[in-house]
Protein backbone atom coordinates (compact mmCIF):
# COMPACT_ATOMS: atom_id res chain seq x y z
CA UNK A 1 0.00 0.00 0.00
CA UNK A 2 1.33 3.42 -0.40
CA UNK A 3 1.31 5.93 1.97
CA UNK A 4 0.21 9.62 1.72
CA UNK A 5 3.63 10.53 0.69
CA UNK A 6 3.66 8.36 -1.51
CA UNK A 7 5.98 5.85 0.10
CA UNK A 8 5.31 2.17 0.26
CA UNK A 9 7.56 1.00 2.84
CA UNK A 10 7.87 4.16 5.58
CA UNK A 11 5.43 6.66 7.12
CA UNK A 12 6.56 10.14 7.08
CA UNK A 13 4.85 12.44 9.47
CA UNK A 14 5.92 16.09 9.55
CA UNK A 15 4.71 18.13 12.90
CA UNK A 16 7.34 21.13 11.95
CA UNK A 17 9.81 21.62 13.55
CA UNK A 18 10.44 18.05 13.98
CA UNK A 19 9.51 14.94 11.79
CA UNK A 20 9.65 11.41 12.11
CA UNK A 21 10.03 8.99 10.09
CA UNK A 22 8.68 5.00 10.72
CA UNK A 23 10.47 1.88 8.96
CA UNK A 24 7.10 -0.20 7.71
CA UNK A 25 7.90 -3.25 6.15
CA UNK A 26 6.61 -5.30 9.40
CA UNK A 27 6.00 -8.59 7.94
CA UNK A 28 9.79 -8.77 7.51
CA UNK A 29 10.88 -6.79 10.56
CA UNK A 30 11.85 -4.01 8.56
CA UNK A 31 14.16 -5.58 6.40
CA UNK A 32 16.34 -2.95 4.39
CA UNK A 33 15.24 -4.03 1.15
CA UNK A 34 16.61 -1.66 -1.73
CA UNK A 35 13.42 -0.10 -2.39
CA UNK A 36 13.46 0.72 1.11
CA UNK A 37 16.56 2.35 1.40
CA UNK A 38 16.11 4.29 -2.04
CA UNK A 39 12.72 5.63 0.16
CA UNK A 40 14.33 6.07 2.97
CA UNK A 41 17.52 8.21 1.71
CA UNK A 42 14.49 10.26 -0.78
CA UNK A 43 12.54 10.97 2.37
CA UNK A 44 15.91 11.99 4.26
CA UNK A 45 17.15 14.44 1.22
CA UNK A 46 13.79 16.11 1.27
CA UNK A 47 13.63 16.35 5.39
CA UNK A 48 17.35 17.65 4.99
CA UNK A 49 16.37 20.35 2.10
CA UNK A 50 12.65 21.48 4.16
CA UNK A 51 13.02 24.78 6.26
CA UNK A 52 10.18 24.04 8.50
CA UNK A 53 12.28 20.71 9.86
CA UNK A 54 14.98 21.18 12.94
CA UNK A 55 14.82 17.69 13.83
CA UNK A 56 14.20 13.95 12.63
CA UNK A 57 12.83 10.61 14.59
CA UNK A 58 14.12 7.73 12.76
CA UNK A 59 12.58 4.41 14.31
CA UNK A 60 11.09 1.35 13.33
CA UNK A 61 8.16 1.36 15.52
CA UNK A 62 7.21 -0.47 18.63
CA UNK A 63 8.41 -3.51 17.85
CA UNK A 64 11.13 -3.98 15.71
CA UNK A 65 14.09 -0.95 14.63
CA UNK A 66 14.87 -3.18 11.10
CA UNK A 67 16.27 -7.31 11.26
CA UNK A 68 19.10 -5.54 8.56
CA UNK A 69 19.72 -5.68 4.96
CA UNK A 70 17.06 -8.20 3.07
CA UNK A 71 18.78 -11.35 3.13
CA UNK A 72 16.24 -12.64 0.41
CA UNK A 73 17.12 -10.12 -1.97
CA UNK A 74 21.11 -10.75 -1.26
CA UNK A 75 21.38 -14.71 -0.93
CA UNK A 76 21.83 -15.03 -5.05
CA UNK A 77 24.13 -12.10 -5.86
CA UNK A 78 27.47 -11.91 -6.76
CA UNK A 79 30.56 -9.73 -5.63
CA UNK A 80 30.44 -7.86 -9.27
CA UNK A 81 26.68 -7.27 -9.25
CA UNK A 82 27.02 -5.99 -5.72
CA UNK A 83 29.61 -3.80 -6.07
CA UNK A 84 28.00 -2.27 -9.53
CA UNK A 85 24.59 -1.79 -6.83
CA UNK A 86 26.90 -0.70 -4.31
CA UNK A 87 24.25 -1.17 -1.98
CA UNK A 88 25.56 -0.08 0.86
CA UNK A 89 27.03 3.45 -0.71
CA UNK A 90 23.66 4.49 -0.93
CA UNK A 91 23.09 5.02 2.66
CA UNK A 92 25.07 8.29 2.01
CA UNK A 93 22.21 10.95 2.38
CA UNK A 94 21.67 9.25 5.89
CA UNK A 95 25.41 9.59 7.07
CA UNK A 96 25.72 13.37 5.56
CA UNK A 97 21.88 14.14 7.09
CA UNK A 98 22.58 17.97 8.27
CA UNK A 99 20.29 17.90 10.74
CA UNK A 100 19.98 16.32 13.99
CA UNK A 101 18.53 12.59 14.09
CA UNK A 102 17.03 10.47 17.15
CA UNK A 103 16.43 7.19 17.11
CA UNK A 104 14.17 5.39 18.34
CA UNK A 105 14.93 1.65 18.51
CA UNK A 106 12.37 -1.24 19.74
CA UNK A 107 13.39 -4.68 19.22
CA UNK A 108 15.78 -5.89 17.03
CA UNK A 109 18.22 -3.31 14.88
CA UNK A 110 20.43 -5.92 13.46
CA UNK A 111 23.31 -5.52 10.78
CA UNK A 112 22.37 -2.64 8.46
CA UNK A 113 19.66 -1.67 11.09
CA UNK A 114 21.79 -1.39 13.39
CA UNK A 115 24.28 0.44 11.65
CA UNK A 116 21.41 3.12 10.37
CA UNK A 117 21.23 3.55 14.27
CA UNK A 118 24.70 4.40 15.18
CA UNK A 119 24.75 6.77 12.05
CA UNK A 120 21.97 8.32 14.06
CA UNK A 121 22.98 11.49 16.31
CA UNK A 122 21.02 10.35 20.02
CA UNK A 123 19.41 7.54 20.22
CA UNK A 124 16.63 6.55 22.57
CA UNK A 125 16.33 2.82 23.11
CA UNK A 126 12.93 0.81 24.20
CA UNK A 127 13.75 -2.00 27.29
CA UNK A 128 13.26 -4.27 24.99
CA UNK A 129 16.06 -3.04 22.05
CA UNK A 130 18.78 -5.31 20.57
CA UNK A 131 21.55 -3.88 18.47
CA UNK A 132 23.88 -6.27 17.17
CA UNK A 133 26.16 -7.20 13.96
CA UNK A 134 25.16 -11.01 12.74
CA UNK A 135 26.44 -10.72 9.43
CA UNK A 136 29.08 -13.07 10.95
CA UNK A 137 26.65 -15.63 10.68
CA UNK A 138 25.69 -15.18 7.09
CA UNK A 139 29.82 -15.44 6.06
CA UNK A 140 29.95 -12.09 5.16
CA UNK A 141 30.87 -8.61 7.29
CA UNK A 142 28.78 -5.50 7.99
CA UNK A 143 28.89 -3.40 5.38
CA UNK A 144 27.15 -0.03 6.43
CA UNK A 145 29.68 1.34 8.65
CA UNK A 146 29.52 -1.12 11.57
CA UNK A 147 32.85 -2.26 11.55
CA UNK A 148 34.18 1.22 11.64
CA UNK A 149 31.58 2.82 13.74
CA UNK A 150 30.93 0.02 16.67
CA UNK A 151 34.95 0.70 17.78
CA UNK A 152 34.72 4.47 17.03
CA UNK A 153 32.06 4.45 19.78
CA UNK A 154 32.20 1.36 22.28
CA UNK A 155 35.72 0.69 21.48
CA UNK A 156 37.48 -2.07 20.14
CA UNK A 157 36.93 -4.92 22.00
CA UNK A 158 33.30 -4.36 22.02
CA UNK A 159 33.44 -3.80 18.54
CA UNK A 160 34.89 -7.04 18.13
CA UNK A 161 32.87 -8.99 20.08
CA UNK A 162 29.79 -8.19 18.48
CA UNK A 163 31.46 -8.62 15.12
CA UNK A 164 32.91 -11.88 15.82
CA UNK A 165 30.34 -13.73 17.93
CA UNK A 166 27.20 -11.58 16.06
CA UNK A 167 25.28 -11.98 19.31
CA UNK A 168 23.24 -8.96 19.86
CA UNK A 169 23.26 -6.47 22.69
CA UNK A 170 20.62 -5.93 24.95
CA UNK A 171 19.47 -2.07 25.58
CA UNK A 172 20.58 -1.86 29.16
CA UNK A 173 23.60 -3.09 28.25
CA UNK A 174 24.45 -1.09 25.18
CA UNK A 175 23.61 2.05 27.42
CA UNK A 176 26.07 0.85 29.70
CA UNK A 177 28.80 0.51 26.75
CA UNK A 178 27.48 4.10 25.51
CA UNK A 179 25.76 2.78 22.28
CA UNK A 180 22.75 4.29 23.57
CA UNK A 181 21.95 7.71 25.16
CA UNK A 182 18.96 6.26 27.29
CA UNK A 183 16.70 3.20 28.24
CA UNK A 184 13.21 3.82 28.43
CA UNK A 185 9.74 1.67 28.53
CA UNK A 186 8.95 0.39 24.84
CA UNK A 187 5.59 1.79 24.89
CA UNK A 188 7.40 5.86 25.33
CA UNK A 189 10.01 5.03 23.00
CA UNK A 190 9.06 7.37 20.03
CA UNK A 191 7.38 9.85 22.39
CA UNK A 192 10.64 9.98 24.41
CA UNK A 193 12.76 10.51 21.32
CA UNK A 194 10.31 13.24 20.01
CA UNK A 195 10.54 14.98 23.17
CA UNK A 196 14.54 15.23 22.67
CA UNK A 197 14.08 16.14 18.69
CA UNK A 198 11.85 18.99 19.68
CA UNK A 199 14.21 19.76 22.66
CA UNK A 200 16.73 20.06 19.98
CA UNK A 201 14.59 21.65 17.44
CA UNK A 202 14.40 25.01 19.85
CA UNK A 203 17.66 25.84 19.64
CA UNK A 204 19.52 27.82 16.53
CA UNK A 205 19.51 25.31 13.57
CA UNK A 206 22.79 26.60 12.07
CA UNK A 207 24.86 26.07 15.50
CA UNK A 208 23.28 22.35 15.88
CA UNK A 209 24.09 21.70 12.53
CA UNK A 210 27.97 23.35 13.11
CA UNK A 211 27.63 21.16 16.56
CA UNK A 212 27.00 17.70 14.75
CA UNK A 213 29.18 18.22 12.28
CA UNK A 214 32.17 18.93 14.57
CA UNK A 215 31.57 15.98 16.81
CA UNK A 216 31.19 14.17 13.65
CA UNK A 217 34.64 15.45 12.44
CA UNK A 218 36.03 13.97 15.46
CA UNK A 219 35.64 10.69 13.90
CA UNK A 220 37.32 11.29 10.94
CA UNK A 221 40.42 13.97 11.92
CA UNK A 222 43.44 14.03 13.72
CA UNK A 223 42.70 16.46 16.69
CA UNK A 224 44.43 19.52 15.41
CA UNK A 225 42.74 19.32 12.21
CA UNK A 226 39.38 18.92 14.11
CA UNK A 227 39.95 21.73 16.57
CA UNK A 228 40.64 24.17 13.49
CA UNK A 229 37.24 23.15 11.86
CA UNK A 230 35.39 23.31 15.43
CA UNK A 231 37.35 27.12 15.59
CA UNK A 232 36.54 28.01 12.02
CA UNK A 233 32.62 27.17 13.03
CA UNK A 234 32.41 29.22 16.45
CA UNK A 235 33.66 32.23 14.24
CA UNK A 236 31.31 31.74 11.62
CA UNK A 237 28.62 31.13 14.00
CA UNK A 238 28.96 34.96 15.03
CA UNK A 239 28.00 35.73 11.23
CA UNK A 240 24.63 34.73 12.05
CA UNK A 241 21.80 36.70 13.09
CA UNK A 242 20.84 33.60 15.86
CA UNK A 243 23.73 34.37 17.80
CA UNK A 244 23.12 37.83 18.53
CA UNK A 245 19.35 36.81 19.22
CA UNK A 246 20.76 34.21 21.59
CA UNK A 247 22.92 36.54 23.56
CA UNK A 248 21.13 38.97 23.20
CA UNK A 249 17.84 37.01 24.67
CA UNK A 250 20.47 35.79 27.74
CA UNK A 251 21.36 39.39 28.62
CA UNK A 252 17.56 40.49 28.64
CA UNK A 253 16.61 37.34 30.39
CA UNK A 254 14.33 36.22 27.84
CA UNK A 255 13.89 33.02 25.61
CA UNK A 256 15.64 33.44 22.34
CA UNK A 257 13.62 32.65 19.10
CA UNK A 258 15.75 31.49 16.30
CA UNK A 259 15.26 31.64 12.75
CA UNK A 260 18.39 29.50 10.71
CA UNK A 261 19.80 33.46 10.07
N1 LIG B 1 16.04 -10.11 5.54
C1 LIG B 1 14.95 -10.67 5.02
N2 LIG B 1 13.93 -11.20 5.76
C2 LIG B 1 14.05 -11.14 7.08
C3 LIG B 1 15.19 -10.57 7.71
C4 LIG B 1 16.21 -10.03 6.87
N3 LIG B 1 17.30 -9.43 7.36
N4 LIG B 1 15.03 -10.68 9.05
C5 LIG B 1 13.83 -11.28 9.27
N5 LIG B 1 13.25 -11.56 8.07
C6 LIG B 1 11.95 -12.20 7.86
C7 LIG B 1 12.02 -13.68 8.14
O1 LIG B 1 12.54 -14.38 7.03
C8 LIG B 1 10.56 -13.98 8.43
O2 LIG B 1 9.88 -14.03 7.19
P1 LIG B 1 8.79 -15.24 6.95
O3 LIG B 1 7.71 -14.96 7.99
O4 LIG B 1 8.33 -15.00 5.56
O5 LIG B 1 9.51 -16.51 7.20
C9 LIG B 1 10.08 -12.72 9.13
O6 LIG B 1 11.01 -11.70 8.81
C10 LIG B 1 10.08 -12.86 10.64
O7 LIG B 1 11.36 -13.29 11.05
P2 LIG B 1 11.62 -14.56 11.99
O8 LIG B 1 10.56 -15.58 11.80
O9 LIG B 1 13.03 -15.01 11.76
O10 LIG B 1 11.46 -13.87 13.42
P3 LIG B 1 12.12 -14.33 14.80
O11 LIG B 1 11.48 -13.47 15.83
O12 LIG B 1 12.10 -15.78 14.96
O13 LIG B 1 13.68 -13.90 14.67
C11 LIG B 1 15.48 -12.42 14.13
C12 LIG B 1 14.02 -12.56 14.59
C13 LIG B 1 16.43 -12.96 15.20
C14 LIG B 1 15.76 -10.92 13.91
C15 LIG B 1 15.71 -13.21 12.83
O14 LIG B 1 14.69 -12.84 11.90
C16 LIG B 1 17.02 -12.95 12.17
O15 LIG B 1 18.03 -13.48 12.58
N6 LIG B 1 17.03 -12.14 11.06
C17 LIG B 1 18.21 -11.87 10.29
C18 LIG B 1 19.15 -10.91 10.99
C19 LIG B 1 20.40 -10.70 10.19
O16 LIG B 1 21.16 -11.59 9.92
N7 LIG B 1 20.67 -9.42 9.77
C20 LIG B 1 21.80 -9.03 9.01
C21 LIG B 1 21.47 -8.96 7.56
S1 LIG B 1 22.90 -8.68 6.54
C22 LIG B 1 23.20 -7.01 6.63
O17 LIG B 1 22.47 -6.27 7.28
C23 LIG B 1 24.38 -6.53 5.84
C24 LIG B 1 24.72 -5.09 5.99
O18 LIG B 1 25.37 -4.67 6.92
C25 LIG B 1 24.38 -4.11 4.95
Amino acid sequence: MIGAMGYEHLLVDVEAPIATVTLNRPRVLNALSPDLIRELTTALSELDADDSVRAVVLTGGPKVFAAGADISDMADRGAVDQLRRDQTGRWAPLAGFSKPLVAAVNGYALGGGCEVVLMCDVVIAGETARLGQPEINLGIIPGAGGTQRWPRTAGKYVAMEAMLTGQPIPAQRAYELGLVNKVVPAEVTVEIAKRVARQIAEKPPLAARMAKEAVLKAFESPLSEGLASERKSFYFLFATEDQKEGMHAFLEKRKGVFKGR
